[in-house]
Formats: C-alpha cells, sequence, structure tokens
C-alpha cells in the first residue's frame, strides 16, 4: 500500500479565466453564502432555472456560460444557512468530487463560501472542505481488471488572498492526515489472504520506517516467551502465526506519553464459536483498530506533536481448527490473571488484554487509548456511524467527545456500570472472557478491558459501526472508512 499524491490547492484570481473542467458553487437555501463578486454573480443565474433552490442535496449545472473559460458551473445546495456544519461542509465537497469523477473530470474547483457569511472561523471552513475533497477522491479498484472510474488529479479552492497566505499550512496536514484515513481504509479494505498477520505487520512497517518512528515485531516465539496467553490462545487455531507490532513516537523532550492500542484481528470466524453466515462475510475489517491506530502514528510522525505515541498493535487470525482454543479453556494473560475463554468469538477482548498489560509494564503511559471493533452489541446500540466511546475518566472522555465533534467521527458516551463487573466472573478462573448476560454485550467488553487497565488514565473506543460500510457514503467508497485517525490524530494535537 502506497501514499496518495498531493491534489489541493488554494487559489484566487477571476474566476471566469480559471482553467479548470468545472466550477462547484455551494448555495444555501435561505441566505448568500459568498462575498465574492464573480461568484455571486453566477449563483444569481440559479434564479432562473425554477427547479434549484439551494436545498440540501440539490444540484445545478449549467453548461458553456458566456465569457466563462470552464465548461461547467456545478452549483449543489446547502440548506439552510444555520444548519450548515463543518459536516455539512466535509459531505458537500465529497459529493462534488464523486459527482465530477463520475463525468471522467479530472481538474474542479470549488469556490469556499464566506466564514463571516457562516459565522465560523476560515480554519472550520476550509479545513472540513479540504478534507471532504481529498477523502471523496479516494477509489479502492486494486482489485479490479478495468479501472472505471478515475480520481481526480487537482482539486483547487478559490478564496480570499488572506486565506491564501495565512492557511498553506492546513494544506499540508489536511494532506497527512487525510493519507493516513486512505492507508487505514485500504488496509482494512484489503482481503484477508493478502493481510494474513505477518504480511499485515510487515506491510505496516515498511510504510511507517520511512517516518521517524521506532519499530519492534514480536514474533509467535517472542510472544511464547514473554507470556503472551490469551493473544496465542485466539492465534491457535490458525496457521497463520500472530505477531505484536510496536509503533514508537518519541519526540525530544516530551512531557506526555500516550500509548494506542488498536485490535488487529486480520479475520474473526469466530473460532470454534464460529459466526453463522452474514456475520462472517465482512470479517476482514476486523483489523480495523489496528489500522487507525499504525495509521495514526504514520501521520503523527509527519505532524510532529509535542507528545510520545506507542502504538501497541496485535495481529492475529481468529480461525477454527484442530489446534484451536475451545470454549471452556483457561490462559494465562500476559499479566498473570487467569482467563477463561468461554466463547472464542469474543477474541478482540483478549489480545487486547495482552497488549494492554505489555505496554502498561513496559512503557507506563499517561494515558491509554484503545480502539477496536469490539462489539456487535454497540454497533445495535449505536448503529453503523456512531462509536462507543467508555471511559471512567471525565476529562478525558470530554476531549475525545471535541475532537469527534470538530473531525465528524462521532463517539457517544457510554456507562460503565460497577455493578455489570459481577457478569464477567467466572467459576474457575479470574474472570471470563464472556458475559452471563446476554444483554450490554459493548459494555461488558469494554469492563473486562477495564480489568488490565489498574490506574493509568483509559478510553476505549468501541469502532464496530463506522469501521466500515457496505455501500459508499458521501465521502468514502464501500469498505474501510479509516474511522479514528483523523479523531486520534486531533486528539493527540490537545493532549
Ligand atoms: N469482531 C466482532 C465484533 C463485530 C461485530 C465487529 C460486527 C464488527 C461488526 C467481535 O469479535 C465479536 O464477535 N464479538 C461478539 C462478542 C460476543 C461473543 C460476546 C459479538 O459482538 O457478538
Ligand atoms: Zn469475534
Ligand atoms: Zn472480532
Amino acid at each position: 500500500m502506497e501514499e496518495k499524491k498531493v491534489m489541493l490547492r488554494l487559489i484566487k484570481g477571476d474566476l471566469y479565466k480559471l482553467k479548470t473542467d468545472a466550477v462547484v458553487i455551494p448555495v444555501a437555501e435561505d441566505a448568500q453564502l459568498h462575498e465574492n463578486e464573480q461568484v455571486i454573480l453566477l449563483t444569481g443565474k440559479t434564479e432562473t432555472a425554477g427547479e434549484f433552490r439551494g436545498a440540501k442535496g440539490d444540484e445545478l449545472t449549467l453548461y458553456n456560460l458566456p465569457a466563462m473559460k470552464s465548461p461547467r458551473v456545478i452549483f449543489l445546495g446547502l440548506g439552510k444557512k444555520d444548519k450548515i456544519d463543518s459536516e455539512s461542509l466535509r459531505v458537500l465537497c465529497g459529493k462534488a468530487v464523486k459527482k465530477c469523477i463520475k463525468s471522467s473530470l479530472k481538474n474542479i474547483l470549488i469556490a469556499a463560501p464566506s466564514s463571516g457569511k457562516l459565522g465560523m472561523e476560515i480554519k472550520e471552513v476550509l479545513e472540513p472542505m479540504l478534507e471532504g475533497a481529498f477523502l471523496g477522491n479516494h477509489i479502492f479498484d486494486k482489485y479490479k481488471g478495468e479501472k472505471k472510474n478515475k480520481p481526480l488529479e487537482k482539486v483547487d479552492f478559490f478564496s480570499e488572498q488572506k486565506v491564501m497566505i495565512n492557511f498553506s499550512g492546513l494544506l499540508s496536514q489536511v494532506e497527512t492526515v487525510c493519507n493516513g484515513t486512505i492507508l487505514a481504509r485500504e488496509w482494512v479494505s484489503t482481503p484477508s489472504n493478502c493481510k494474513k498477520p505477518e504480511q499485515f505487520a510487515k506491510n505496516i512497517a515498511s510504510i511507517a520506517k520511512k517516518g521517524s518512528l521506532i519499530i519492534k515485531i514480536f514474533d509467535e516465539k517472542k510472544l511464547e516467551r514473554l507470556g503472551f496467553g490469551a493473544m496465542l490462545a485466539v492465534a491457535a487455531g490458525s496457521h497463520s502465526k500472530p505477531r505484536l507490532l510496536i509503533l514508537e513516537y518519541a519526540p525530544k523532550g516530551a512531557k506526555k506519553t500516550v500509548s494506542i492500542v488498536g485490535k488487529g484481528i486480520t479475520f474473526d470466524s469466530g473460532g470454534i464459536n464460529l459466526k453463522p453466515p452474514g456475520s462472517l462475510e465482512d470479517m476482514k475489517m476486523d483489523m480495523s483498530g489496528a489500522a487507525a491506530v499504525a495509521a495514526t502514528l504514520i501521520s503523527a510522525a509527519k505532524m510532529k506533536p509535542k507528545v510520545g505515541i506507542i502504538g501497541v498493535i496485535p495481529i492475529v487470525e481468529n480461525m477454527p481448527s484442530g489446534e484451536a482454543a475451545r470454549p471452556g479453556d483457561i490462559v494465562t494473560g500476559y499479566n498473570g490473571k487467569t482467563i477463561e475463554i468461554n466463547n472464542t468469538d469474543a477474541e478482540g477482548r483478549l489480545i487486547l488484554a495482552d497488549a494492554i498489560s505489555y505496554v502498561l509494564k513496559e512503557y507506563r503511559p499517561d494515558i491509554l487509548i484503545d480502539v477496536a471493533t469490539l462489539t456487535g452489541a454497540c454497533v445495535v446500540a449505536l448503529g453503523e456511524k456512531i462509536a462507543g466511546l467508555f471511559s471512567p475518566d471525565d476529562e478525558l472522555a470530554e476531549k475525545i467527545i471535541q475532537s469527534a465533534k470538530k473531525t465528524g467521527e462521532r463517539c457517544w458516551r457510554m456507562p460503565l456500570p460497577e455493578d455489570y463487573r459481577e457478569l464477567l466472573k467466572s467459576e474457575f478462573a479470574d474472570i471470563s472472557n464472556m458475559s452471563s448476560s446476554k444483554w450490554g454485550g459493548a459494555i461488558t467488553a469494554a469492563l473486562f478491558l477495564s480489568e488490565f487497565i489498574k490506574d493509568t488514565r483509559w478510553a476505549h473506543i468501541d469502532i464496530a459501526g463506522p469501521a466500515y460500510t457496505k455501500k459508499e457514503t458521501d465521502y468514502c467508497g464501500a469498505g474501510g472508512t479509516g474511522f479514528g485517525v483523523r479523531l486520534l490524530c486531533d486528539l493527540i494535537q490537545k493532549l
């Protein structure tokens, strides 16, 4: 997986004379969003076309307007001005790019609305627009013989002089973070036969080594020597051997260290508790947490935040076989706790427990955040677009919620009720990996992880819903969404 080329620019000039395949103008239903005279003049042309009101989803293309060099002007509706937020701008640019890709265009120009008119900061307007365009331009067609659609070569953003001077740094920041998101998307969309643990770990390492990251890979022998009993139990059923990947970003003078841990199940069959048909098909995505963590470190190494970051990525394939762990097996985790495996499909918490115990002991981070496609129950609770956030730490949870709002990678805080802990009691071992109740599965999974945390500041983000999409959305194609990369990159800069 290679990183993609640069394609965003901020430009100004005479809109009528600019050479581009299409000029895209966002329009509100009830207000003028632009300050530029030429753009205002053009939006006036929509009034004669009765079918365009600027309502959300409205589209109008005018061809070969007099004196206009660009052959097309595309108007896209944003709805009511007061309802416009960063996500609607992200969506609009994603849609614009996708529409133009389908028309086989190469270069487009999007007129950015005036921040003053929107009552937002310039950065609040530009950043999501750049993101929507960059992310909407990604096409995962590596496994297609015929590449039907080609990404745009260039997207220009038309705005004022002061924007161009002050926000050139924003461009490279957006490109770095969105390239990370795309990297994660591609890893997630890659089929499981092409990302067996060893291969996936090597692939991450080969990209990570281009940045200033310290990279360690533990193979199965080392994991055995070190006592990763829970992780090895999950790996036991597969011919593909497990790997633990550690990516470290250690800037000089860092006052804080945050560890991010990502679930990396390259395929989750459920193991001996085999998943039924219908639940198996998309389980190549069960390494989305790992992808988000790896891509965040690769992006962070370029953005150079002040905090130290330790990415911990346990990578395992969960398969049934004669060697596989059985329901009822008892294993000893890295921290010495015994775990009764009452359901081999609750494997994510097992590999995370060992990864968490290891990083706490060896690195003593100030904060630990894990990201995992952990439970179907979380998707039942919050649907496919919102992640579950679990943390006993109000301040940390609030920071994550703020980053979620800013990036559009939504998180909803969930409870960690003390009295539910007893649902994880085992008759024979220190803890069971399976709740004795069939309800509240996302909560009991989070409580299981909390048993391995001790007193470190911690948050768990269950991304089982938003990590993957079966159908394309406004700025994402079908497959991995890269959820978590933009969220974590934003958060890290605030810690
Ligand atoms: N990988 C799944 C969770 C999942 C479900 C991710 C749907 C994405 C979409 C996880 O390992 C799992 O199987 N969890 C079980 C836990 C249960 C056995 C306690 C679940 O959610 O059913
Ligand atoms: Zn599972
Ligand atoms: Zn799983």
